[in-house]
């Protein structure tokens, strides 16, 4: 007999740590986890952000705990594990979620750039991994890792090659994972997200655009043009993204690993000039 519609998007009993947390597609994540029964600990550089976004999701009554940590640290990533180990006593599903899309240039990407890009999108994401993984084999009970890539790893749009670079690293990472982690009942997949209004991407578009000097009003009708030639014809929200995180965090994906899964509106289809 197959297992309830139900308890295939339960999350009762697990704990998830989710890093970006405070804001956009990290808390949707964390919110849409709690509704789903998860202990979530949400996890950000920004403290009082992740404080107030973890206290609205107990206000529903969500069992979750905030801890600020800089993602891009591999003795972060071993503390928030820790963290979430001693507030709940284990750790079942990882969202590398935390990232930065700073629009350069080429000419323009300084070393420092690079690597500050490369230190939390990728580097990060991978000794959050590996500190969850290791848990995660400690306790033989499986578990989901899940990170967020982009659409940008497959179709550049422009002056973001040292993020492209990265989130390519995220889907490289996410299958070299999979492939060894898989026998231990660890689940390891991507999310390529693309076109999510989020207060990152307003600020990131906005900044870049300043720098062009665009004017903060024709940025966003230059946002709302791009949602419109998408074949969805609209932006997507983080709620949205936060639906495909819990299908690839529950028992609904499990027989998923080392999979991308693309939530973009239709943005791969075509091609979209600036
Ligand atoms: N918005 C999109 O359309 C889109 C598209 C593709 C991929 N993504 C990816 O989704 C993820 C979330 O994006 P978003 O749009 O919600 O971003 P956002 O900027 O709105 O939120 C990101 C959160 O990460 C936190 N953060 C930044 N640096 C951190 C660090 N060093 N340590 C811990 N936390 C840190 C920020 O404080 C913020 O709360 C990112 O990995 C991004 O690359 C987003």
């Amino acid at each position: 007999m197959n297992p309830s519609l139900h308890s295939l998007v339960d999350l009762k009993g697990k704990t998830a740590v989710v890093t970006g947390a405070a804001r956009g597609i990290g808390q949707a994540i964390s919110a849409r986890f709690a509704e789903a029964g998860a202990n979530v600990v949400l996890s950000d550089i920004d403290a009082e952000a992740v404080a107030a976004a973890a206290e609205a999701i107990r206000a529903e009554g969500g069992a979750v705990s905030a801890l600020q940590t800089d993602a891009s640290l591999p003795a972060d990533a071993e503390r928030l594990v820790a963290h979430a180990v001693a507030q709940f006593g284990g750790l079942d599903i990882l969202v590398n979620n935390a990232g930065v899309f700073p629009f350069a240039p080429v000419a323009q990407i300084t070393e420092a750039l690079w690597d500050r890009v490369m230190a939390l999108n990728l580097k990060g994401a991978f000794f959050h991994a590996q500190a969850a993984a290791k848990r995660m084999l400690e306790q033989r009970r499986g578990g989901k890792i899940i990170n967020l890539a982009s659409v940008e790893a497959l179709q550049p749009i422009g002056f973001l090659t040292h993020y492209a670079s990265s989130k390519a690293g995220v889907v490289a990472m996410t299958k070299a994972m999979a492939l060894e982690l898989g026998p231990f009942g660890i689940h390891v997949n991507a999310l390529a997200p693309g076109g999510i209004e989020t207060p990152g991407m307003k600020s990131s578009t906005q900044s870049f655009l300043s720098l062009l000097g665009v004017s903060p009003e024709v940025a966003d009708k230059q946002r709302g043009k791009y949602a419109a030639r998408l074949p969805l014809r609209r932006a997507g929200q983080p709620d949205e993204v936060a639906r495909a995180a819990l299908f690839l965090a529950s028992p609904m994906s499990d027989f998923v690993t080392g999979s991308l899964l693309v939530v973009d509106g239709g943005h791969l289809l075509g091609k979209f000039p600036m």
